[in-house]
């Protein structure tokens, strides 16, 4: 694995760690097929009781989808993109054991996508949350256009999706997004104190709660939904707009688009 850290912390806690360092733990394909090897692997690990994902490094938890790698991308290109980040937020909230989300840094688009796909999310004092897809000429591509609503209500998700703007740990906190901010050293310790209490009930217990929390109701339409979503994102790849947003990033200044609505 070149950058997903699997750790076992006692007793019965998995950490996941992206490990991208050199571009704050960017998803990109390589990261999100090694992210669904360790999380399938964990998913029938009976010694796994409960799962802690995190990003390595001080300043990221994941900094987003690799608009390096997503820049050049074609429509059926970013569709089988999207899905595979599908693939990956699907293991993490459908596997029969809670994940939480312990989110040290910026979790920007992604990043975002990621912890809202776990069970819960704690944070540190200095995280930073968001999704600013359309300030690349995209939309959320990894489930947020449907999860985040589930954590903030249709007219927050709308308003954060629409303005792309960054939510700090306080405000994260306050619309129901991130459960607990904590002191960034202690993030964690409270993580895994907070994993290893669920772990230490009845296992059974805890994946019949989760699965009918998740409610796998809603679910049957998920696969549609998400599927969906995948479509859309795909046709944005390609277009001028997004070849703008993501040369931008990159060349360190500010996007000029040219889409209107309607194209
Ligand atoms: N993809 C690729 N590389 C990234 C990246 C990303 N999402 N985020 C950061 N990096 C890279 C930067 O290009 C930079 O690389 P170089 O050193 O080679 O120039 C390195 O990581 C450090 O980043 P910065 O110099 O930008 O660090 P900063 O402290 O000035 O800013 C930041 C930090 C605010 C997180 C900024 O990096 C940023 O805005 N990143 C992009 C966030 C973003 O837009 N994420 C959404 C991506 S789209 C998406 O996720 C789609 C989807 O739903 C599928």
């Amino acid at each position: 694995m070149n950058s997903v850290i699997l750790e076992s912390a006692s007793p019965g806690v998995a950490i996941v760690k992206i490990s991208r360092p050199q571009a704050l733990n960017a998803l990109n394909t390589e990261t999100l097929l090694e992210l669904k090897e360790v999380l399938t692997k964990i998913a029938y690990d009976t010694s796994v009781r409960a799962v802690v994902l995190t990003g390595d490094g001080e300043k990221a938890f994941i900094a987003g989808a690799d608009i390096a790698e997503m820049k050049d991308m074609t429509m059926a290109e970013g569709v089988r993109f999207s899905q595979l980040g599908h693939e990956a937020t699907k293991l993490l909230e459908l596997m029969p054991k809670p994940t939480i989300a312990a989110v040290n840094g910026f979790a920007l688009g992604g990043g975002t996508e990621l912890a809202i796909a776990c069970d819960f999310i704690i944070a540190s004092d200095k995280a930073v949350f968001g999704q600013p897809e359309v300030g690349l000429g995209i939309i959320p591509g990894f489930g947020g256009t449907l999860r985040l609503a589930k954590f903030v209500g249709y007219p927050r998700a709308k308003e954060l999706i629409f303005s792309g703007r960054r939510v700090k740990a306080e405000e994260a906190l306050r619309i129901g997004l991130a459960n607990e901010i904590v002191p960034a050293a202690n993030l964690m310790n409270r993580a895994l104190e907070v994993a290893q209490d669920i772990a230490s009930q009845s296992a059974t217990a805890v994946a019949a709660a989760k699965r009918l929390l998740t409610e796998f109701s809603e679910s049957v339409g998920l696969n549609f939904k998400l599927d969906s979503e995948a479509q859309s994102f795909g046709q944005l790849l390609g277009t001028a707009d997004q070849r703008e947003g993501m040369t931008a990033f990159i060349e360190k200044r500010k996007p000029a688009f040219v889409g209107k609505q309607g194209d």
